[in-house]
């Protein structure tokens, strides 16, 4: 196959930060997603209404009016949980119809995480709001305890944390963001229906040896980090299997050069200049272009109770290479694939 046309994709996991850089980075994913879940770990964090709506407008102001006439973009937005999230505030989110879901941060896991959530428990007045309502938890699924080895962070959290949350709220919606290992891909096959899962492009394209190739390179290294090749292979079975819990969430997370190349650098990788394009290439490789279009503009879609988009794009197999660098407000920032060959393009 050349060629492929599916209804326009959704980006249901996405970093697009604020301030200068909000247009640079918007006008990648704006390129072919219709939709997508704005994570709120700015900073300081987007713990309310009030607070996300403000965000939406500043993403809406940093789009231009034909790109926004040409594609309809809507940013779905999120509140970041807290220990002390006030319960009531999820009616309210809701009856917004702007914000649809609430982001779920062990507090220190990641990026501009250190307002997250100290003990689940906590929060539990908030989740149950959140069943009642119906809105989505999205879950970072990873533990903090620094005696917990980096690379088994997420099997922990399944068991320590996961599995008894899922039991003590068999109704809430939770999809267990970025998923990276075979454990969480046998969690959420066996788990029931209103459990989905988001996996992105980097974790499908690369293991562990990326970040240690020839030297130690930054811009491979992402939280959850990557993993071993046994659980690659795991998760593209998972997203290339029609199964509708899984579906696309680039995770796309934008650090400037700066501050990856540093002797402390940046968790996040930017994958959003080339992220349909490379998620084209997995599921071709994998002999399952016909159900990429579940996996990018339908699962997702249906989990969230939203309709799925009318407009189609289209994409070819036709090589470009990927800029080097790319503008950051004043700053530069280095894509996924910098500098190498992709084989599809989005053509319309
Ligand atoms: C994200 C970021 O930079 O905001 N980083 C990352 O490595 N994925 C935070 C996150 O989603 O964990
Ligand atoms: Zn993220």
């Amino acid at each position: 196959m050349t060629s492929i046309t599916i209804k326009q994709p959704d980006d249901w996991h996405l970093h697009v930060r604020d301030g200068d850089a909000l247009a640079d980075i918007l006008k990648e994913t704006t390129r072919c997603f219709a939709r997508a879940i704005i994570m709120p770990n700015l900073k300081p964090p987007v713990t309310t209404t009030e607070l996300a709506l403000a965000y939406r407008d500043r993403i809406m102001a940093a789009i231009p009016v034909e790109t926004l006439q040409s594609t309809g973009f809507t940013p779905l937005m999120t509140l970041y949980l807290t220990d002390n999230t006030d319960p009531a505030e999820i009616k309210k989110a809701k009856q917004t119809s702007a914000i649809h879901a609430v982001k779920y941060y062990p507090a220190g896991a990641t990026t501009n995480s250190d307002s997250g959530v100290t003990n689940i428990k906590y929060t539990y007045k908030v989740l149950e709001q959140l069943s009642e309502h119906g809105m989505p938890l999205l879950v970072h699924g990873e533990v903090t305890d620094l005696d917990v080895d980096v690379f088994d962070r997420e099997k922990v959290f399944i068991d320590k944390v996961l599995s008894p949350l899922v039991k003590d709220f068999p109704e809430l919606r939770i999809v267990f963001e970025h998923i990276t290992t075979k454990y969480a891909v046998d969690f959420v096959k066996a788990a029931p229906a209103n459990i989905g899962a988001t996996i992105t492009p980097h974790h499908l394209l690369y293991n562990r040896n990326a970040m240690f190739k020839g030297g130690i390179r930054p811009h491979y290294y992402c939280l959850p980090i990557l993993k071993h090749e046994q659980h690659r292979q795991s998760l593209i079975a998972a997203a290339t299997s029609g199964d509708a819990k899984y579906f696309l969430g680039t995770d796309s997370a934008p650090h400037s050069i700066a501050s990856k190349e540093s002797s402390c650098g940046c968790a996040g990788i930017y994958n959003a200049p080339v992220a349909i394009e490379l998620y084209a290439y997995i599921f071709e490789q994998a002999g399952a272009l016909d159900k990429l279009e579940g996996f990018a503009s339908i699962h997702g879609a249906n989990f969230y109770q939203l309709p799925v988009n009318e407009k189609s794009i289209t994409l070819e197999k036709s090589e470009w290479q990927v800029p080097e660098k790319l503008p950051l407000g004043n700053e530069t920032i280095s894509p996924l694939c910098a500098g190498e060959k992709v084989s599809w393009r989005v053509t319309s």
